[in-house]
């Protein structure tokens, strides 16, 4: 594999592969170790064309911590703003012998475009609307270091669906794994053909029903900044119905386990209480992050 673009196009064995690999890997973080030689002679780029803090922090203590040369391209201060294309932009980092590009970028497809023409490989970030693989890896990572497996949980999935390609890779992920994911979301906020090809998957728009019995409860960001227009009535409301609450989740499994991609808006899809509660993982997921990044740069760079 040259590229990570996303999960719909692995199948099980591949996403196990990383997984397994990022489990070593968690082993080196536990013993405090934080230079190897897994990337000596690799150097890394990270281009970054949307806002981040976990992904492209995580990337580059990855590759940092496996010795590779890292590259941080500052993309409002680069000659991205003076026109340059996101082809030239690639052919750049070839030409300085970049040998794994993790990109960002606001506009679906643009990790795509770019691996068909560039050398490098080419890790997506993060694109658009549609997929943030490691973000989805890291979280199927976090679920079977605590649970054992993702086979036969109830995963209840809930939020602004629509806009999130969080939602979108952990659907096509975890599903292979063998969970059941329910989606649940405003009517204005769940896409009409989510998952047509994913087999026990539920749609639900009341979130109590969604959080049922459920074993995994991930919260999704309101992404209001991807919005054009009045998606949902206020904020209070939405928090109301859809949010992350105490109370609703009383009616989750015993042991369930609450997650979410980050960054969290206290009150408005998860509470602050819940945010910070025994059985939330959202820490957890960031740490558990450089191990499956470690993994992904690995895997791409062995051959
Ligand atoms: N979960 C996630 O992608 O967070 P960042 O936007 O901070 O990278």
């Amino acid at each position: 594999m040259k590229d990570l673009l996303g999960l719909r196009g692995l199948d099980a064995h591949e996403i196990e592969n990383i997984l397994t690999t990022a489990v070593e890997m968690k082993k080196i973080l536990v013993n405090n170790v934080k230079k190897t030689n897994h990337l000596s002679n690799k150097s890394v780029a990270t281009l970054f064309y949307e806002n981040s803090t976990r992904t492209r922090t995580s990337f580059e203590i990855a590759a940092k911590f496996m010795g590779a040369v890292l590259s941080s391209i500052p993309v409002a201060q680069s000659s991205v703003r003076k026109g340059e294309t996101l082809i030239d932009t690639g052919k750049t980092l070839d030409a300085l012998a970049t040998d794994v590009i993790v990109i960002r970028h606001e506009v679906s497809g643009a990790p795509h475009f770019l691996a068909k023409n560039v050398k490098a490989s080419v890790i997506n970030g993060g694109d658009g609307m549609n997929e943030h693989p490691t973000q989805a890896l890291l979280d199927m990572f976090t679920v079977a270091e605590e649970k054992g497996s993702l086979k036969g949980l109830k995963v209840a999935i809930i939020g602004d669906v629509k806009h999130s390609r969080v939602a979108r890779s952990n659907l096509w992920g975890m599903s292979k794994l063998g969970a059941e994911i329910t989606l649940c979301a405003p009517g204005t906020l769940m896409p009409k053909d989510i998952g047509l090809a994913v087999k026990n998957l539920k749609i639900e728009k009341n979130a109590d029903e969604a959080v049922r019995g459920a074993d995994v409860v991930m919260g999704l960001r309101l992404q209001l900044e991807r919005m054009t227009s009045g998606l949902i009535p206020s904020v209070g409301e939405y928090n109301e119905f859809y949010g992350l609450s105490e109370k609703r989740l009383k009616g989750a499994d015993k042991d369930v386990m609450v997650l979410h991609p980050g960054p969290i808006n206290r009150g408005v899809e998860i509470d602050g209480d819940v945010a910070d509660a025994k059985n939330s993982f959202i820490e957890r997921q960031v740490t558990n992050g450089v191990a499956v990044r470690m993994a992904v740069l690995f895997l791409l760079t062995r051959s």
